[in-house]
């Protein structure tokens, strides 16, 4: 099938499309560029050995989705493109809605114009109400975001869930993710963040590789084992994974369907340090700091659902995730900058 990826420049999406090109697929590229680098289509291609198409645009642009369109014959997209850094939204909430919403309801509007009605979106475990026990679970309830971005995911979910359910030849299938991390083996793609890493483990590796001089722990009074916070931390490329079963499954699936992919296994950020530390055989020196306004002390995820139905589940622990991250890192000092 050829695959018009939104976004695909970009951590996952890169990962995604490496997927995609190993299971037979075709990928078309859509990235503005905003948060990734070009370097990363050739990237793409060493990996995979195979050709990929890369249009610099906005997916906003309804002129340039309408060309695409044209011109490929699409039978599904996946849409990752978008802005997501949780601080910055809050700063600037309307660049947030603009980006994030629009990108969405011109590109399905564009696919309905084109009578494309199968679309993957990237969706992530910060719609569900904190209110909700663990392990989170896709029948939870959604809502009540503690900021813009999560709210953008949660809105983009409804207007894909309200356009199924306008016409039943849409297939939307919605993937709440919870902490990608970790790089492709061959270290060639990545995670790299612009400016200082909002992000567990992109921080970790910078300090790792010399570029930032120790880790900020969030907090140790939370009310888990060593009182740091647990997270659900899964593997890009599990996660990537995810999506090449979600386009198998779509096929014969109309509606809205929503599957979690996570590990359903919770790690403290000290876990992550000393499981860090141990498999690369590097210090990560780091100092207690207060906690960050809106994290939540625990939160991980049920995917039992994506075993059963999707038939995924994740391979790699975290022992993986810390190696590649490190392999991507340590051969990239300065991410795709790096000369
Ligand atoms: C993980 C843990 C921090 C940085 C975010 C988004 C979420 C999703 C994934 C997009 C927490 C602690 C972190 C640091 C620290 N993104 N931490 N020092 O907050 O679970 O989720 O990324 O969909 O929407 O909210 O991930 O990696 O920022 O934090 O101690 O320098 O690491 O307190 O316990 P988070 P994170």
């Amino acid at each position: 099938m050829k695959v018009l990826v939104t976004g695909g420049t970009g951590f996952i999406g890169s990962h995604t499309c490496v997927e995609l090109l190993e299971k037979g697929h075709d990928v078309v590229i859509i990235d503005n560029l905003v948060n990734s680098s070009p370097k990363v289509v050739d990237r793409i291609r060493a990996i995979t050995g195979r050709d990929v198409t890369f249009y610099k645009e906005d997916v906003r642009n309804r002129k340039a989705l309408d060309e695409i369109f044209e011109k490929h014959d699409i039978g599904c997209a996946i849409h990752f493109a978008g802005l997501k850094a949780v601080g910055e939204s809050v700063r600037m909430p309307l660049e947030y809605y603009d980006n994030n919403l629009n990108s969405t309801i011109t590109l399905c509007e564009t696919m309905r114009d084109h009578n494309c009605k199968n679309i993957i979106f990237s969706s992530s475990a910060t719609v569900y109400d904190s209110a909700n026990k663990v392990p989170l679970k896709e029948t939870d309830l959604t809502g009540n975001c503690t900021n813009p971005y999560g709210w953008t995911k949660y809105m983009s979910e409804q207007i894909m869930r309200d356009t199924a359910f306008a016409d039943e030849e849409w297939s939307v299938t919605l993937l709440r993710y919870f902490n990608p991390i970790g790089a492709h083996p061959s270290g060639l793609i990545g995670e790299d963040p612009r400016g200082i890493p909002n992000n567990l483990m992109p921080y970790i590796s910078q300090v790792a590789v010399g570029r930032l001089d120790h880790l900020n722990v969030f907090g140790n009074d939370y009310d888990t084992p060593d009182g740091t916070g647990v997270r659900d931390y899964i593997h890009v490329v599990d996660l990537a994974a995810g999506h090449v079963a979600a386009i198998d499954y779509m096929e014969d699936h109309k509606g809205e369907n929503v599957f979690n992919l996570g590990t359903g296994i919770g790690y403290s950020v000290l876990d992550m340090v000393h499981s860090f530390e141990r498999v690369n055989n590097i210090k990560i020196p780091y100092e207690i700091a207060p906690r960050r306004a809106g994290d939540l002390a625990t939160t991980y995820s049920s995917p039992q659902k994506s075993a059963e139905v999707l038939g995924w589940k994740a391979k790699y622990n975290l022992d993986d995730m810390c190696r590649d991250s490190w392999n991507w890192q340590s051969k990239n000092p300065m991410g795709y900058d790096t000369e």
